[in-house]
């Protein structure tokens, strides 16, 4: 029987096809009235460029299409049971559905614009509900300081980067690339797609923290650890080191207890070791998930910021064959690599056009708002700018930053994890605790920070051993210096005492 999906929803809020939300999808190039044509009382103040110029398009095209699409349809009925995709959760396919009843009519107008000059026999959109008539007046006002390059969309661009960065074997397409405000948000609307709450999704410990809040928050997903601890056994050659091993293990256990696992995510940079997994390595990984029919979620929002030439970093999307590509689907951001986490912005690339469709549908909660895609989409564009200037001396800093860290904590014997890639160094402070507790490390913390330095504890990265900590030593020298002399032998004592 097939069951009918009667929404309440007006048909303004679905997404657009199978790209994102039409004001998320991309910096709209929709033409734009000059000037002379617009209902303007009076004329425009004088601006540094010329009106009418390619500038002044390239400006006024960020703004435009800012509103949603007004169906006539108000009210929409979806059948579930023919839309139903095997690789979502129930709510995913709710989220994947949400798409359709504008898709056909958007599709038509993108593909068809008028324009008066190039298309005069193009689709006119009286469908959307903006005022066109005074993007004159707003685009020069909120972008007075932007330059303009030859605009091209900001999915296209991405794809273009991913290709060339990742070393992916055939270029990668467009449409396969979401974009929303940062991993954090993509972990989440990932979560809410692929797993019902209640359902979980496997991960190593130690991890970066924050992913356990952006998968429960709105998705109520919880995560399954397979933890790794720093001794060195039989297969365990480095400490910490992720094995299929250790992931069967962690399936099995949740499983035992009835707990439905989803996926697998996997961080690449690793955050907080700054292991970079080898080709084989990940291929096991990647082995181990289709075994289980388990989806996975790569990050790899360190990927640009491995800081030593011997160090050599896979993408995913760089493997000549994906064991399961339609459960593959790659993450990354500029926050880290590009030094500006203030900036919103994460992309996932993914071939499961179900999975896209459902994360599109979240994007309209997520976006990244017009004149941000366009500075993001040139900055993505300036391969020259990234690979001459700006990669070359990020990549001297870390290493000189690295090197001067990991050189005092030689110097005063603490051991760590010798990496080279991300900002932090995982430390190991466990000869400090007396008892080996996580009670002992929260003090110790709670001691750096009464010396006026702020570390992260391994606890809050479900280290499963009491005393590691991480330090981001991606800083200025004289605020390392200053945050070193607090630790640890001049507050600790050897042997330390709590
Ligand atoms: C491994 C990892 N993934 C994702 C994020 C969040 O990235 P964004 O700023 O794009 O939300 C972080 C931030 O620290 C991170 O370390």
């Amino acid at each position: 029987m097939v069951e009918s999906y009667h929404h309440q929803f007006a048909a303004s809020t679905l997404p657009f096809g199978h790209s994102q939300h039409p004001e998320l999808m991309e910096i709209k190039c929709e033409e734009v009235d000059s000037d002379e044509r617009c209902l303007t009382p009076e004329p425009p103040p004088p601006m540094s460029y010329q009106q009418g110029s390619p500038d002044e398009h390239e400006l006024e095209r960020a703004f435009l299409d800012r509103a949603q699409n007004d169906s006539p349809i108000s009210r929409v009925e979806i059948p579930i049971e023919t839309s139903k995709s095997p690789y979502l959760s129930a709510r995913g396919n709710v989220a994947n559905i949400f798409r359709g009843s504008t898709e056909e009519g958007y599709k038509a107008y993108h593909a068809d614009k008028y324009d008066e000059d190039k298309n005069p026999n193009g689709i006119i959109n009286f469908g959307t509900s903006e005022n066109k008539l005074c993007f004159d007046l707003m685009s020069k006002r909120v972008s007075w300081h932007l330059h303009y390059c030859v605009f091209l969309s900001l999915r296209e661009e991405v794809a273009r980067f991913l290709t060339y960065y990742c070393k992916a074997p055939a270029p990668l397409k467009a449409e396969n690339v979401i974009v929303l405000n940062g991993c954090g948000s993509l972990f989440s609307a990932l979560a809410t797609v692929l797993c019902d709450p209640g359902e979980a999704i496997l991960i190593a410990t130690p991890f970066y923290g924050g992913v356990t809040q952006s998968v429960f928050l709105y998705g109520n997903v919880k995560l399954v650890y397979a933890y790794l601890d720093s001794k060195i056994t039989g297969t365990n050659t480095r400490p910490f080191q992720l094995t299929v091993d250790k992931l069967e293990k962690a399936l099995q256990d949740a499983r035992a207890e009835g707990i439905a696992v989803k996926a697998l995510i996997l961080l690449n940079p690793q955050n907080p070791l700054g292991d970079i997994y080898s080709l084989a390595e990940l291929r096991d990984y990647l082995d181990f998930a289709k075994r289980h029919e388990l989806h996975v979620v790569v990050d790899e929002i360190y990927m640009l910021s491995v800081f030593d030439e011997s160090a050599i970093f896979h993408s995913v999307l760089g493997m000549d064959r994906l064991p399961d590509p339609l459960r593959t689907h790659v993450m990354w951001g500029i926050s880290k690599d590009f030094a500006v986490s203030g900036i919103r912005f994460g992309t996932l690339y993914t071939e499961n056009q179900d999975v896209a469709n459902a994360v599109a549908s979240l994007c309209y909660f997520h976006g990244v708002c017009g004149p941000v895609q366009h500075k993001i989409a040139q900055l993505l564009r300036d391969r020259d700018w990234i690979n001459q200037v700006y990669l070359r001396a990020n990549h001297a800093r870390l290493k000189a930053a690295h090197t001067y860290v990991t050189d005092e904590l030689k110097t005063l014997g603490v051991p760590f994890l010798n990496r080279n890639a991300g900002f932090f160094v995982w430390i190991d402070f466990r000869k400090y605790l007396r008892t080996g507790t996580f009670e002992e490390e929260m003090l110790l913390w709670r001691r750096f920070l009464s010396n006026k330095v702020l570390l992260s504890c391994g606890k809050a990265f479900e280290c499963s051993e009491p005393g590691w900590f991480r330090i981001i030593f991606a800083d200025k020298t004289h605020r390392l210096q200053l945050g070193e002399q607090c630790f640890p032998s001049p507050i600790f004592p050897q042997p330390f005492q709590l």
